[in-house]
């Protein structure tokens, strides 16, 4: 009993210190919404991976549908900084592409597409978020 009273303490404080760990980083970094929006366009980019890999059409485009909807809406979220919005507009741009060579069932225009998604990603990870990342990874 008293191992379990114990188990359960451990279990909350690293749940509570998960909690605000997570917290701090989302002050620090980018707004909370933006961070979400971005996890779910990863999980977009997933499902339209899969989707396509099966010649699922329909569940490809409304998953490119999702991921241009978010993307056109935060690019057009005023509170934001002027280069966070014009980064998420060219995935938003990028994504509309790919809703179109979805509804047209045109699968070699998609992976074009969704390679332009990636890169749009990943200018701004580049630019932004990573050149700290990258210098350590030279030193090693
Ligand atoms: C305008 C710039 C910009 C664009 C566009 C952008 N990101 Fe990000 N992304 C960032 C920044 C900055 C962070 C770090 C945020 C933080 O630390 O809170 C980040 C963090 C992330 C993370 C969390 C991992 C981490 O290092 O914190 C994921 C996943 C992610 N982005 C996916 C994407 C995907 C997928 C897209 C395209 C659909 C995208 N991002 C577009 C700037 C951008």
């Amino acid at each position: 009993m008293r191992k379990f009273v114990l188990l359960s303490l451990a279990v909350a404080m690293c749940v509570t210190l998960g909690f605000s760990g997570a917290a701090m980083a989302q002050k620090k970094h980018a707004p909370k919404h933006v961070w979400r929006a971005m996890i779910g366009g990863l999980s977009d980019i997933q499902s339209i991976t899969a989707a396509m890999m099966v010649f699922d059409m329909k569940r490809a485009l409304q998953s490119a549908k999702e991921l241009q909807a978010r993307e056109a809406y935060i690019s057009k979220m005023e509170q934001l900084p002027e280069t966070v919005r014009k980064g998420h507009g060219v995935v938003a741009t990028a994504a509309a592409k790919l809703v179109a060579a979805a509804e047209a069932g045109e699968e070699q225009q998609m992976a074009v597409a969704l390679g332009e998604v990636m890169r749009a990603c990943n200018v701004c990870h580049f630019e932004r978020r990573d050149a700290e990342r990258r210098k350590k990874l030279k030193k090693k």
